[in-house]
């Protein structure tokens, strides 16, 4: 049995998320979630997600290739995540590549490349344009 984890925000959900997911799913047998909170989002971006955690969490949730999600509260616990969560492969994205690797000595950690021309940041902005 391979446990993998991931995490995300995973805000106004769209393909890039899915791609992500499926191929993350695909490296094990179980595959968690970590969904950050809006609090952390706040204290990243200084902005709150559009979509708020426990509706983020329901829709990660929902997705047949996703076993189990829990709120992320901090960017410095993944280790912690890890080991409570028995991840034998901690999965990012590869706009993370490299910063992540001081966690091989808990788990094997593989970077996915990113799907192109998305992203949550991009259909915010090109909504606000369309209104305007
Ligand atoms: N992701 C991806 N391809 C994309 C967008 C996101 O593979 N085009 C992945 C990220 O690498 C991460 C997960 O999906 O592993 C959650 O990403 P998140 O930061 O929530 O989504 P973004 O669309 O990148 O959000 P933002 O624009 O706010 O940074």
């Amino acid at each position: 049995m391979t446990n993998v984890l991931t995490f995300g925000t995973f805000d106004v959900f769209h393909i890039g998320h899915v791609n992500m997911l499926v191929r993350a799913a695909d490296l094990g047998d179980h595959l968690t979630v970590g969904v950050s909170s809006d609090a952390l989002n706040f204290s990243k971006k200084q902005r709150y997600p559009v979509y708020r955690e426990e509706h983020r969490m329901a829709i990660v949730k929902s997705l047949a290739c996703v076993d189990e999600v829990f709120v992320e509260e901090s960017l410095e616990l993944k280790g912690e995540y890890i080991k409570k969560f028995n991840a034998d492969v901690l999965v990012m994205g590869d706009d993370w590549a490299g910063k992540f690797d001081h966690y091989r000595e808990l788990c094997e950690v593989v970077y996915l490349p990113r799907t192109a021309e998305v992203s949550t940041t991009d259909i915010i902005q090109s909504i606000k344009e369309q209104l305007d």
